[in-house]
């Protein structure tokens, strides 16, 4: 009787311990301790003994109940444990994963090669460091000649000497003009976007910005061309009640030269408290002075062309209304700032 017993609680343990889910490990309670289970048939056997031997079997038979349950309670107690930490509450609210995004500049560079695109514009990206060549002096701007102040910036005197000068961190798109010119392709319908660099840091200057240069080049092209390009810039890129104006200025590599307004956006044009005026300056553009196209070995006589160019910082600021107090803070990657675009 006692090896009985104790082999039908063995039994029952190793069954709970392969039970799975608690649906199983029910199943076995009521295989052996069920009603009709299996340790119930055992009790049962025990009237049958003879008097002598009953109360001890009965004793014993009652421990090992209670061991069968105990191993019951615990076989489920561990199975909840585990399903709390390893199951899926399905209602609860997903983790969203971060997921990055391009910062606010880029994302601006690639819509102005979007829009220029379509008018038939192609997009090149001149070298940051560039000979004086084509910063400077194929720029209508010689050696010692006092328009360069502005520009003449991170020489690289390290470098030797070449052909086409001294080389310097370029600081101005302006220098991709006549490397475009050398292509000898027309009509030419550059867009050239670039890293420059200037000696100037404060709260509206980095050091290191990006610029913008349009260049057109092909027989009969005039003041009327540019005029429509920079009207359908500023549609397209800071809304369609906006428009572009020009007035004089004064560049060497430009002959009439421009400065570029864009009519306010808040008041479209009359004058607010954002403006002043009605207009916000964007940048420089001009008609492609003649020594420029002889630097880039193109006939004066038979082809013309414009050319404008600003910084995307300020671009992108505009669009976007920011008013920002500090613009270094587009480079200081603090998140803060940068997931709100
Ligand atoms: N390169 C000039 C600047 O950096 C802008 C400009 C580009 C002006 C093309 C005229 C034509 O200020």
């Amino acid at each position: 009787m006692e090896e009985k017993l104790h082999q039908l609680k063995n039994d029952f343990i190793a069954k709970l311990s392969q039970a799975k889910t608690a649906e199983e490990a029910r199943n076995f309670e009521i295989e052996f301790l069920g009603r009709k289970g299996k340790l119930t048939a055992i009790l049962r056997s025990i009237a049958g003994l003879p008097d002598a031997d009953r109360p001890k079997a009965g004793q014993m038979a009652n421990t090992i109940k209670l061991e069968m349950e105990l191993a019951m309670k615990d076989r489920m107690d561990a199975m909840e444990k585990s399903s709390d930490t390893a199951g899926i509450d399905a209602t609860l609210p997903g983790i969203i994963p971060q997921t990055g995004h391009l910062h606010l500049v880029t994302q601006a560079i690639r819509e102005i090669n979007t829009i220029f695109e379509k008018i038939g514009f192609y997009t090149v990206s001149y070298p940051e460091v560039e000979w004086d060549w084509y910063a400077f002096e194929s720029l209508n701007m010689p050696k010692e000649h006092p328009a360069r102040d502005e520009w003449e910036t991170f020489f690289i005197d390290k470098l030797p000497v070449g052909p086409k000068g001294l080389r310097i961190l370029t600081p101005h798109t302006s220098s991709g003009q006549v490397r475009e010119m050398e292509k000898k392709q027309f009509p030419i319908r550059m867009i050239n976007i670039s890293k420059c660099y200037r000696r100037q840091i404060d709260v509206s200057h980095v050091p290191m910005f990006h610029q913008f240069e349009g260049l057109m080049i092909d027989k009969g092209v005039n003041i009327t061309h540019l005029k429509g390009v920079l009207d359908y810039f500023a549609k397209s890129f800071f809304g369609p009640n906006r428009v572009a104006r020009i007035r004089p200025y004064h560049f060497q590599f430009t002959e009439p030269s421009f400065e570029v307004d864009i009519s306010c956006g808040v008041c479209l044009g009359k004058g607010c408290n954002l403006c002043k005026e009605g207009w916000l300056e964007l940048g420089g553009a001009g008609m492609v002075h003649p020594n420029v196209l002889k630097a880039g070995k193109i006939d004066p006589k038979k082809y013309s062309g414009f050319a404008f160019g600003w910084g995307v910082e300020r671009t992108c600021m505009m669009k976007a209304g920011l008013q920002l107090p500090d613009i270094r803070i587009l480079y200081q990657n603090d998140l803060r700032f940068l997931q709100q675009f």
